[in-house]
């Protein structure tokens, strides 16, 4: 008996103290205090809208929404947004385009004090906008270059800054909430937000996204301010099997946690503030209906404590795009059930109304909501949104700074991986007097920026800044002393004849974002190619300058072309990068942060299984070559040396950590930075294990002739392992290689004999 009263009265009191996370009397901080005697004042009406957020288009006025494309102001329609803040407690507003800061201002001033005006409990709208690389929606903001160019700096404190300047331009304005980094792993080259990660590798994307973390989310100069980064899409989004935008992924449990996992896990550690979950299905379960990801990995495994938001109308994707739901409210439901805390809507209460239902009939109880509402307003207190609610006009000289550019030009300038460079073709020689530009991305700012660069999807160059070069005018701008001739196709011939040296530039002439940017295969336009091949044509010394957000095949010129630079998508300082090291004043210092591929087809990442190449059913030779060039490898102007790789043991224990040295040495006649990258590859596995795995990497400058000694720690419980398919570590005794450059020194593991 006494039994039974436990399990019917006592446990549900347990599960409610152990499941909310209302925090126990000894650890209740000031904040949290805050929050349950604001939380205790709040109707269920009012708890729901602080789980809402609405676009922008939603509270302007509908001429400004019809041309909401060109837009260049916003005006607020006072009456929507009382309908949304006054009628349904909206505690969330997201979105906007690159207009000036002091239009920003007048908006965010006007939102937060209507808003105020109207919430009973005087509760401070939470807004977010998608400063993905740098303050991509402000007028002239400065414009870092993409994730996919930031990781192959290797070196974390540019993306620490990207975080850095974007706040400190947009933190004034109202921006609280910045929707970065993406932290998905770059697995599928197709995959039209490519450019948004950082690369294929899961160690490099932890490293890079928790430095981009720490850049927003600590940054003392923006007081009194602070703002929220979001990691996203938790789980799985980049690797849809077709490669097309939110398409099913089938990723098996042990790779989602091997591969996709760790850099959620080091953004958590980083304390991200909030997570944005996968529009996609993941083996057959859409993300946002899924508990087992969002409440069983994401809370009670990882421990994440923050606000979990859905993507862009997820719920109601639910219904209309995955059929997991017959009806919006079923897809509420289910989504609330899974573990979601915010619904970006975006464009209607029909959430409000869901939620609030669904708890009248006792599907869902109100401390379901009160425990996301709890964490809602958490982060509205721990950004000090109560006490400084609105933006401010003072300190608008932050925005597009010659430092700020300035930073975001050194991050371009060691994000570019000089790919080849046949018979030292670049530096080009100061005797080079005759330059000839061409290329269907020499003359334009889009292909330069990509996606989210001053508009979703930027169709002209009319947004950029009007001082931003273009890879034709930066070079005429480094090389004063030579001709520099810009020629398109037509021309060509023309200017040929006398050109010492032509530089071409293609890859992607469009900028895409999401959806748009779905492709069938990686082939470089029919167009690009041929122009390419004409340009080789005249036997001239040929550099070719791929700008490009994911790579586009480029085997039929490669081999012919002398010289040819991965810019990627650099950003709008980016074509000053791409001519300094042309002309040597940058020596290029960039590596691959995925492996670019040969052809269609045999696309795979530099962490491939031995099955892969198998020694007992070789391949063909000619079908080796799966890479054009592999994650890590680029090329600098001078000759880095690496001797004298030690291991200061040969047999390590559960306990004790391997310390390995390598000595680096710049040979040749440039000053350059080097980045070294050490990798592990563990001999046998129970589960099969790739052929090396990066474990950690660091870079230094080094003088011509100068030296300088690297040095890794291995711990066994940080590199040695990997997991099972519940996240089980596995240990396994046996032999290891470290390998660094190209040099190799094996080590055995052997855990502690009982
Ligand atoms: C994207 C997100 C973005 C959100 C808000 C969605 O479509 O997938 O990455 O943060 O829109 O604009």
């Amino acid at each position: 008996m006494m039994k039974l009263i436990l399990n019917i009265f006592l446990l549900p009191l347990l599960l409610i103290f152990v499941c909310c996370d209302s925090p126990s009397e000894k650890t209740i901080s000031e904040t949290d205090k805050k929050t349950e005697e604001l939380l205790s004042r709040m109707t269920l009406e009012e708890k729901v809208g602080q789980m809402t957020q609405i676009n922008i288009t939603e509270i302007l006025i509908d001429s400004i929404v019809k041309n909401y494309d060109s837009v260049t102001t916003f005006v607020l329609d006072t009456n929507k947004l009382i309908h949304f803040v006054g009628k349904y407690h909206i505690g969330s507003f997201l979105n906007g385009r690159a207009v000036p800061a002091d239009i920003w201002f007048n908006y965010m001033n006007q939102l937060q004090r209507v808003n105020l005006r109207y919430s009973k409990n005087k509760i401070p709208i939470l807004y977010g906008v998608d400063h993905v690389h740098g303050s991509s929606y402000l007028k002239e903001g400065t414009i870092f270059p993409h994730n996919i160019n930031i990781a192959s700096t290797f070196d974390t404190s540019y993306a620490y800054l990207q975080g850095k300047v974007t706040t400190y331009e947009t933190a004034d304005l109202g921006h609280h909430w910045i929707f970065a980094p993406v932290m998905d792993l770059g697995r599928n080259k197709l995959w039209g937000r490519y450019y948004e990660t950082f690369g294929e590798d899961p160690y490099l994307t932890s490293k890079m996204g928790s430095a981009f973390i720490r850049g927003i989310q600590e940054n003392e100069d923006i007081k009194p301010y602070k703002a929220a980064a979001c990691a996203k899409h938790f789980i799985g989004y980049s690797d849809p099997k077709s490669g097309w935008d939110r398409s099913p992924a089938e990723i098996p449990d042990q790779v989602l946690r091997e591969f996709f996992l760790p850099s959620f896990k080091a953004a958590i550690d980083a304390d991200v503030k909030t997570i944005m979950v996968n529009s996609g299905e993941v083996n057959g379960i859409p993300v946002h209906a899924s508990h087992d990801i969002l409440t069983k990995l994401l809370r009670d495994e990882l421990g994440f404590q923050g606000v979990v938001v859905t993507d862009w109308q997820d719920i109601i994707a639910l219904q209309t795009m995955h059929f997991v739901a017959e009806n919006e409210k079923e897809a509420t439901y289910l989504a609330i059930h899974a573990g979601i805390d915010m619904s970006m809507v975006p464009k209607s209460t029909s959430f409000c109304e869901h939620v609030i239902a669904l708890v009248k009939e006792g599907r869902i109880s109100e401390e379901r909501i009160n425990q996301s509402v709890r964490r809602i307003l958490k982060l509205k207190f721990d950004l000090g949104l109560f006490d400084n609610p609105y933006p401010r006009n003072d300190r608008f000289a932050r925005i597009a700074t010659p430092e700020n550019r300035e930073k975001a030009l050194n991050a371009a300038r060691e994000s570019i991986v000089l790919m080849k460079n046949t018979n030292e073709l670049l530096p080009l020689k100061k005797e080079i007097k005759n330059i000839l530009v061409t290329g269907y991305t020499a003359n334009k700012k889009v292909p330069l920026c990509g996606g989210w660069t001053y508009r979703f999807s930027a169709k002209s160059d009319h947004w950029f800044p009007q001082d931003m070069p273009t890879i034709a005018d930066a070079i005429k701008n480094e090389f004063t002393e030579s001709t520099v001739t810009f020629a398109e196709e037509n021309d060509l011939a023309k200017y040929a004849s006398t050109a010492e040296v032509i530089v071409v530039a293609a890859g992607e002439e469009n900028a895409y974002a999401e959806t748009d940017g779905s492709i069938n295969d990686l082939a470089l336009s029919e167009r690009q190619l041929k122009l390419i091949e004409k340009v080789l044509s005249y036997k001239k010394p040929v550099v070719l300058i791929l700008t490009e957000g994911r790579p586009r095949i480029i085997h039929q010129v490669y081999d012919t072309c002398q010289a040819v630079l991965f810019a990627g998508l650099p950003g709008t300082m980016g074509a000053q990068a791409i001519a300094e090291i042309l002309s040597g004043k940058v020596n290029p210092s960039g590596k691959m942060s995925f492996s670019y591929p040969y052809k269609q087809g045999h696309i795979i990442p530099y962490n491939y299984k031995r099955s892969e190449y198998s020694v007992i059913r070789p391949v063909k030779r000619e079908l080796n070559r799966h890479s054009i060039l592999e994650f890590g490898e680029g090329l600098s102007y001078t000759a880095f040396e690496y001797t004298d790789l030690t291991l200061n043991d040969t047999l390590l224990n559960e306990n004790e950590k391997l310390t390995a040295k390598v000595t680096v040495t710049n040979k040749g006649k440039y000053s350059g930075k080097e980045a070294v990258l050490w990798f592990i590859s563990d001999e046998y596995g129970s589960i099969t294990r790739p052929v090396k795995e990066l474990q950690y990497f660091e870079k230094h400058e080094i003088k011509p002739g100068g030296s300088y000694t690297f040095t890794f720690i291995t711990d066994p419980q940080v590199h040695l392992w990997y997991p099972d398919k519940e996240g089980r570590k596995i240990l396994e005794q046996g032999y290891f290689t470290i390998k660094v450059g190209n040099l190799s020194r094996r080590f055995k593991y052997v855990p502690k004999a009982k």
